[in-house]
């Protein structure tokens, strides 16, 4: 019997809001560290050796003596505010579910199989995607990653040490990196394809290049009752353009452009804010699409804030190109499913992962878990019971594939 609904059940009301039914599992808060020991539990019920690496990346390691570098696998735990609870802790308990189905079935790894849940995945608290594993693949320098803060002005460094893991240590680490062989990234899609093929498991093509930008607005705090309207530097008339702007050039480029985060200071309702902080969502099948709608919101929104006598600066957060996933890699992986009478349709995707960052040091791929509606970074997110187990059988198949 899988042992995915009993991980499944314990994992689950870990930073739940009881309001909104959504995870807030923000990186080093208590939430996420809960998240954490519930890892380093879970390794340990199964005899999995649990390293932490420097960059606050968790691994379970299944060692095998000379064995050679290992297949990991895994992905996150850490959330967007009110997120669901499939994107990032799926893959993780399908890896751990998956162990347990190739254990039970007798299996000996030729080579060590690793499961991995990376930090800040979503860059919900210091606002760049993906951080741990940028920082373990030199992606980012330590020395930004420590200066970075979330909404309090708590730094990265102090919110790690705070957590008992030192930023000292941040930072690429070949010597893990030249222990894995290869690295696949079990997921909730978050889209809706495989509901319309008809198929419980996708394989990832690659990711479309995405990033994000933060856009500050600043004018002056005037009181709502007596400023007069041609007196007023009001940032939020720029902003309001700028969001309208955003969706008009997605509309006419094709590609996808979402202000889904804004700060209005000092947040009075019966006063013009003083600024407005606003952060774009871009995301295109290429970089050319990527950079004209960059270059149409910004025009926009620069002549916007002029128009009202507004200061605008801009400045991105985290910007990742294009990702095209290991074709050989897919190959095999195709090959095993299809030895499971599994058919996996192949899917490109827009959302990032840090199997996407991962590519640029080893080869990685990505196994898609149908989501019927498609809905993701909501509590609606959602996959049947069924097609989660289906993901379990897929990734058991891959790992004995790829460490047998
Ligand atoms: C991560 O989920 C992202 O695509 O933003
Ligand atoms: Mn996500
Ligand atoms: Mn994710």
């Amino acid at each position: 019997m899988s042992t995915f609904a009993a991980l499944w059940d314990s994992l689950l009301p870990i930073g739940r809001d009881p309001a909104t039914g959504g995870y807030r599992r923000f990186c080093w808060t208590p939430a996420e560290l809960e998240c954490r020991a519930w890892f380093e539990t879970t390794a340990a019920e199964r005899q999995l050796r649990v390293a932490a690496d420097g960059n606050g990346n968790l691994f379970a390691w299944w060692d095998v003596s000379n064995g050679g570098p290992a297949v990991a696998t895994g992905s996150h735990l850490d959330s967007v505010p009110d997120g669901g609870a499939f994107d990032g802790p799926l893959g993780v308990i399908s890896a751990f579910a998956a162990i347990d189905e190739l254990r039970a079935a007798g299996f000996q790894p030729a080579r060590p199989i690793v499961v991995a849940a990376f930090a800040e995945e979503e860059g919900g608290r210091f606002g760049v995607a993906c951080l741990g594993s940028r920082l373990l693949t030199g992606a980012i320098d330590p020395d930004s990653a420590r200066g970075l803060r979330d909404g309090a002005g708590i730094t990265f460094a102090d919110a790690m040490l705070a957590a008992g893991h030192d930023p000292a240590q941040l930072g690429p680490d070949d010597d893990l990196l030249g222990q894995l062989a290869t690295y696949v990234e079990l997921h909730v899609e978050q889209g809706r394809a495989l509901a319309g093929l008809d198929a419980a498991v996708g394989l990832a093509e690659g990711i479309w290049p995405h990033g994000r930008w933060r856009l500050d607005f600043t004018g002056r705090a005037d009181h709502a009752g007596t400023a007069k309207l041609a007196d007023r530097a009001d940032p939020m008339l720029p902003y309001a353009a700028t969001v309208l702007a955003a969706r008009q050039a997605a509309t006419e480029l094709g590609t996808l452009a979402t202000i889904g985060k804004v700060l209005a200071e000092p947040g009075a309702a019966n006063a013009v804010s003083s600024a407005v902080s606003a952060w774009l969502d871009v995301r295109a099948a290429g970089p050319g699409p990527l950079d004209a709608t960059l270059d149409q919101v910004l025009t926009a929104a620069r002549a916007a804030a002029e128009s009202q006598q507004v200061a605008f600066e801009w400045k991105s957060e985290s910007v990742t190109p294009a990702v095209s996933f290991d074709a050989e890699l897919r190959g095999r992986l195709a090959a095993a499913l299809a030895g499971q009478r599994i058919a996996a349709p192949v899917l490109p995707t827009g959302a990032g992962h840090d199997a996407g960052i991962l590519a640029a040091r080893l080869p990685t791929a990505m196994l898609f878990v149908r989501n019927p509606t498609g809905v993701s970074h909501s509590p609606a997110e959602h996959a049947e019971p069924a097609d989660c187990a289906a993901g379990v059988t897929a990734l058991a198949a891959v790992l004995r594939e790829l460490a047998g």
